[in-house]
């Protein structure tokens, strides 16, 4: 990045360089705002994770400190995009827009393009950027994002583009403004980056090594997100339960557990995601005896085939994966298992793929996300030989989403006529007289009511079942 101008009143702390920075932006957008004699909009997208969802209400706060008014829409004064690059077609699609959002930005010379997160740690993509997208105006990357107002402030001093890209964390800042997407509802970071070197997953490249919060400090925000009104909080972590895993004196997921569950006020705890080979007996126990932990586990398989896990460096065979299934099936009875499947890994056969469709049905998932296998450059699977070609893997992820609506159609209806605890979030998007509430399991259940019940935990009976979602009625 080209240095700012040294200036005797930035502060050293983090903090409050980054307080002092706020400022500052404060000062040149209201001076904006005023020559213009009209508001300033930002519109913040993001792609991706739910650690993106939470990074990017992290840079929406910021942006709010400073005087802007959030949209929806991109023709905005300053857009941010956070990207994703877990898959390519994350990639091509933040290239598609970006070529939009010229186009806009020809029309307001006072527009900001801003780039971050996950696809900026790939140097490639950052120098493609520099070149072929000389409009982007400030390109930052996971390790520093709560530094916005400051590369926003360097960018409207020097003109030019701003690149500031992290290797590693060094400073990491939480105590910054946050705007959250729903005041009863928080992701919580409870560690970054991830360890686990899975080796079709470029992850581990782009958002560095496993580093845990401690659990004081994880605990303190969510008191405060408590008393913000938030009713349930999703702790988010790429491998949640290897959390601690850093510390000096051990402290695991399930403790950091029972210490949240202690929160007076808190009413639903969720993760994200845990890895099947550091599920505990622990944890498990947790989950059977907390009030709080929801009744709902992401358990991502990947591969159903031992020989493909090996490959995938999972660290788990289709065998343990059962065992652990049935285990969690028989101490918690009641719990939704949803999960994650790859298709068309390199040197996956018809047999290994028969061992991922007998898992899914095997396991009866309430449901599942599954995704073609996407060639990511750096990671060891991209230079493994035996590509599966394009017709075959069309060809298995047909078959393996037949093979997954057919079971977990029955599975998630189970509930069908029983009543059960929503959590409302919205209006519907399709109908304005129903709400669109979540249960414990994470499914969502659409029934009649209206807006003043957005925020409340309230009983419904679920009356039916259409597949992944109920209808139903309240008590
Ligand atoms: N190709 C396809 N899917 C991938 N995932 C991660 N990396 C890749 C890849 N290279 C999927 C995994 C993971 C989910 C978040 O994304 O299933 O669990
Ligand atoms: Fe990627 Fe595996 Fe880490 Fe998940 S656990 S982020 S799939 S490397």
């Amino acid at each position: 990045m080209s240095n700012i101008s040294i200036n005797n009143a930035i502060p050293e702390n983090a903090l409050e360089r980054q307080l002092y920075f706020i400022e500052k932006c404060k000062e040149h957008v209201a001076q904006l705002k005023k020559e213009l004699n009209r508001p300033l909009l930002c519109c913040t997208q993001t792609f991706g994770c739910q650690m993106n969802a939470r990074d990017s209400e992290k840079l929406l706060g910021i942006l709010e400190e400073i005087g802007y008014t959030p949209t929806d829409s991109e023709e905005a004064d300053i857009v941010v995009y956070n990207t994703c690059t877990v898959r390519e077609n994350a990639n091509l699609r933040v290239y598609g827009r970006l070529g939009q959002l010229s186009k806009i930005k020809e029309k307001n010379p006072h527009m900001v393009i801003a780039l971050c997160g996950c696809m900026m740690q790939e140097p490639d993509v950052v120098e493609k950027i520099r070149k072929s997208y000389k409009f982007v105006d400030v390109i930052f990357g996971t390790f520093n994002i709560f530094k916005i107002a400051e590369l926003l402030y360097t960018h409207w001093q020097q003109a030019g583009q701003i690149i500031d890209i992290w290797d590693s964390t060094k400073d990491v800042v939480e105590e910054l403004p946050t705007q959250r997407k729903f005041p009863f509802k928080s992701g919580v970071n409870i560690m970054y980056g991830c360890n686990n070197f899975c080796s079709y997953c470029i992850v581990p490249y782009v958002r560095g090594r496993e580093k845990s919060r401690e659990p004081k400090e994880i605990v303190r925000e969510i008191e405060r997100l408590v008393d913000d009104g938030v009713k349930e909080v999703m702790l988010l972590g790429q491998n949640v339960n290897s959390y601690g895993n850093t510390f000096e004196e051990p402290f695991s997921f399930a403790q950091l557990l029972r210490e949240i569950e202690k929160i007076d006020g808190l009413e639903r705890i969720r993760f994200m995601t845990p890895h099947p080979k550091d599920f505990s007996d622990d944890l498990i126990e947790v989950m059977r005896t907390s009030k709080k932990v929801c009744n709902h586990i992401h358990l991502p398989l990947q591969s159903g085939s031992s020989r493909i896990l090996k490959l995938m460096n999972r660290k788990y065979t289709k065998e343990h994966y059962l065992e652990l299934v049935d285990k969690i099936r028989d101490r918690l009875p009641d719990v939704s298992i949803t999960t994650d499947i790859i298709v068309g890994f390199p040197g996956e056969t018809e047999e290994d793929f028969e061992d991922t469709l007998d898992v899914v049905r095997k396991v009866k998932y309430d449901s599942a996300y599954t995704f073609i296998y996407s060639k990511r450059t750096g990671t060891p699977a991209a230079k493994m030989e035996n590509q599966v070609p394009e017709d075959v893997v069309k060809d298995r992820f047909n078959r393996l989403l037949a093979t997954i609506n057919e079971v977990s159609h029955t599975i998630s209806a189970r509930y069908e006529g029983q009543s059960a605890k929503a959590l409302v979030e919205c209006i519907n998007d399709h109908d304005s007289s129903l709400v669109t509430g979540r249960l414990t399991n994470n499914m969502l259940v659409h029934f009649p009511g209206d807006e003043s019940l957005i925020g409340n935990i309230v009983d419904v009976k679920l009356t039916e079942c259409k597949g992944f979602y109920y209808m139903g009625e309240m008590l």
